[in-house]
């Protein structure tokens, strides 16, 4: 049966509305992927503000919604089902948007399906890929950094994850750190293309034990340490000196994910799946040097690399259409998962 969804998405930054329609055989069509950001009305305060979000989400749902059946060609009474993040995230912006969905369902009578955000970007590589279970999945973003597998729709085993920030997170310090312009991740990495990575021996945290978990606030601490000590020594910070310090901490956080993702792999490996696939998806798997490293250790093991286009791994509704859309085919009872929710661990 065919299925078309409409996704709604406002746990954080950005106000979103998307029509996926899927039919069976067939590659599932993104009819339309509206996404507002909110990035201008938090910069003054270097970083998200709650109310500010949840106000600004209730300010735009209703114009995202309306955008994206425009660029759909379709009304409201046309689809088949509407979904929504209904967690984790800001309470607010989760409300606002689980308060909206339930109003168009109840006003049309279409059945509705509560998502888990995290489970949106981590079944985005059967969107793009139509990749088959298990596969193994490797969430990068300001807000996210764990390791997936992916066994099928309602069903993840995390490997491991950070235990205090996420690289997004870091990058994004470590330009406030270096007067580089936010987010911080586009602009640490330009400015480390010129730069010698080895320069600064940055730690490599978390690397000596075993398993899967990450660790990313001591290195923006070993950052802040190397600049202090340039900018005493030169009264300043060289232009060249910035580049290294960028590169290096560029290389130390590949580092620490390469590693970590080799040993994510054999564990994934062991299950024997029969089409080995690693994705990747966050903001931060944009990074050039990161993603290359991550292809690198994807081919050793014998894993095929996916990495879905970027306008789908930042947060999006698309994703929450697609969730749906699978949950909906799982048989997930309609109106499930509709408590919003701040925390709620896949
Ligand atoms: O997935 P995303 O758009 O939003 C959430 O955090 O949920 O990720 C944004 C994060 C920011 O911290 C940004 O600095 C980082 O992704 N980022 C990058 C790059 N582009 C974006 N980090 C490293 N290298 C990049 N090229
Ligand atoms: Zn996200």
């Amino acid at each position: 049966m065919p299925l078309t969804v409409l996704g709604i998405e406002s746990s954080c930054d950005d106000t979103a509305a998307a029509i996926v329609r899927d039919v069976e055989g067939q590659t599932p069509q993104i009819l339309s992927n509206v996404v507002m950001g909110q990035g201008a009305l938090h910069a003054a305060y270097g970083g998200v503000v709650p109310e500010i979000a949840a106000r600004a989400h209730a300010e735009k749902l209703d114009l995202v919604v309306e955008a994206a059946l425009a660029e759909a060609g379709l009304e409201l009474r046309a689809l088949d089902g509407i979904a929504v993040t209904s967690g984790p995230g800001l309470i607010g912006g989760v409300l606002a948007g689980v308060m909206l969905a339930r109003g168009l369902a109840a006003a049309t009578g279409l059945p509705l399906m509560g998502v888990n955000h995290l489970a949106g970007h981590a079944l985005t590589p059967r969107l793009t890929d139509g990749l088959a279970f298990p596969y193994l999945m490797l969430l990068v973003s300001g807000g996210h950094c764990q390791f997936l597998v992916v066994r099928g729709v309602d069903d993840y085993v995390r490997l491991g994850g950070t235990i205090d920030d996420a690289p997004g997170e870091a990058f994004d310090k470590v330009a406030r750190l270096l007067a580089l312009p936010q987010p911080g991740g586009p602009s640490v990495e330009a400015t480390a293309a010129t730069g010698d990575p080895a320069r600064f021996s940055l730690p490599r945290p978390l690397l000596d034990r075993p398993g899967c978990d990450l660790s990313f606030s001591g290195l923006k601490t070993a950052v802040l340490r190397a600049r202090d000590a340039l900018v005493a020594a030169h009264a300043g910070l060289p232009r060249a000196d910035r580049a290294d310090l960028c590169a290096s901490f560029q290389a130390a956080v590949t580092d620490v994910l390469a590693e970590k993702a080799r040993r994510a792999l054999a564990t994934y490996m062991a299950l024997a799946p029969a089409q080995p696939a690693f994705a990747v998806a966050g903001g931060v798997a944009a990074n050039q040097t990161l993603r290359a490293a991550l292809e690198g250790v994807a081919a050793q093991a014998g894993a095929r690399f996916v990495a879905p286009p970027l306008a789908l791994c930042t947060d999006n509704a698309a994703m929450i259409a697609w969730a749906g859309i699978e949950r909906f085919r799982a048989g997930v009872p309609r109106d499930a998962d509709l408590v919003a929710r701040p925390r709620w661990p896949l």
